[in-house]
């Protein structure tokens, strides 16, 4: 099928492209660069640096390059920003999310995978997270990510949009063999900042909270492999050609790790040592969040290459040992 990865430059949807082409599809990329990184994606592949938001132009390639279905990863994800910054959070993952939609509505392209989160579930009372989990987000990045799962429904109806919505526990990892991976700027995920620590490019990891209610007393969070991800919104495509079709899927592995966990891990992967500072809790941290993934094992017969976190945690530092600067080493050597 000939796919429209929206946010196809940054780090789900750069995997996402890479297994789109392993299973034969044809990914065309659309990434503002914002955040995306263009040597993230193969020259091979064809690219347009353009907002979601520009309906004109999105409209033009939607035609030119036959579109079959869109997939759309790019929103804005730093929690902390979002409850300083709702307005930018609400324009980028509603507003022009919902040009995205018209756009595709005008061109008849009708199949439509979405990046949703588990932080549209908030803090729930019940462990692991099914899909029928109540829904309350605690901050506005989880609730613009639920806004459109509630636009997408109605637009299944009203109008016959099929869609399928990923709500994502913590990704994690990088490609099998290292050339993409993990790059944020700012970044403020766990495994890349620990691995920062143990190589000494940051003086040390601080541990946000070590009184929770858990096993060592840190928080326990769900890391999935970022290319079992992609594989499981791949796998729904055929489900997709029912007009009208909703779908949704909690991805994890259902098997948490704590804090403490990741720095062992990184410890025994990479034989260094990670300099510990015990902190405060970062506010709004719930203190476990894990999933149960069953429905998207049993309907897509998702099967996870990397239930491990440790196997996990060696693709990243592949990824690091390969690209320590990220994107800007591979820049510096083209
Ligand atoms: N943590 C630290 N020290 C750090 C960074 C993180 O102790 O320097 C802890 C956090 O407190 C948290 C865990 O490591 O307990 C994981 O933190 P991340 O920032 O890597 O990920 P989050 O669980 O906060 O966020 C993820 C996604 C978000 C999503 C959120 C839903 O990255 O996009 O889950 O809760 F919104």
């Amino acid at each position: 099928m000939n796919v429209l990865v929206v946010g196809g430059a940054g780090y789900i949807g750069s995997h996402c492209v890479r297994q789109l082409q392993a299973a034969g599809h044809r990914p065309v990329v659309l990434d503002n660069l914002i955040f995306g990184h263009r040597q993230a994606v193969s020259s091979e592949v064809p690219f347009y640096e353009c907002d979601l938001g520009d309906k004109h132009a999105v409209g033009q390639i939607l035609r030119d390059e036959q579109i079959e279905l869109v997939m759309h990863f790019a929103a804005f994800a730093f929690v902390g920003e979002s409850v300083e910054e709702p307005l930018k959070y609400y324009e980028n993952n509603v507003v022009a999310t919902l040009r995205l939609l018209e756009s595709m509505l005008e061109h008849g392209v009708k199949r439509f995978v979405f990046s949703s989160t588990c932080a549209t579930f908030g803090e729930p009372d019940i462990l692991p997270i099914v899909e029928t989990t109540p829904q309350a987000p605690i901050n506005p990045y989880g609730q613009t990510k639920l806004d459109v799962e509630n636009i997408l429904k109605s637009f299944a109806h009203a109008y016959g949009l099929s869609f399928a919505a990923f709500r994502y526990f913590n990704a994690a990892g990088a490609a099998e063999d290292g050339s993409i991976g993990e790059d944020h700027s700012p970044e403020t995920h766990l495994i890349p900042l620990v691995i920062d620590a143990a190589t000494g490019r940051r003086e040390n990891i601080k541990i946000f909270g070590t009184d929770y209610p858990t096993p060592d007393g840190t928080c326990l969070r769900d890391y999935v492999h970022v290319d079992d991800l992609s594989r499981a919104h791949i796998a729904v495509f055929d489900q997709l050609k029912q007009p009208g079709a909703s779908y949704f899927y909690n991805l994890g592995t259902g098997r948490p790790s704590s804090v403490r966990e990741i720095i062992d891990a990184v410890e025994s992967v990479t034989g260094l040592k990670v300099p510990v500072v015990e902190d405060a809790r970062r506010a709004g941290d719930p203190a476990a969040l894990y999933a149960d993934s069953s429905k998207a094992q049993q309907e897509l017969g998702w099967e996870m290459k990397y239930p491990d976190v440790k196997a996990i945690v060696e693709t990243a530092w592949r990824w690091h040992q390969a690209n320590p600067d990220g994107y800007l080493t591979q820049a510096a050597e083209s």
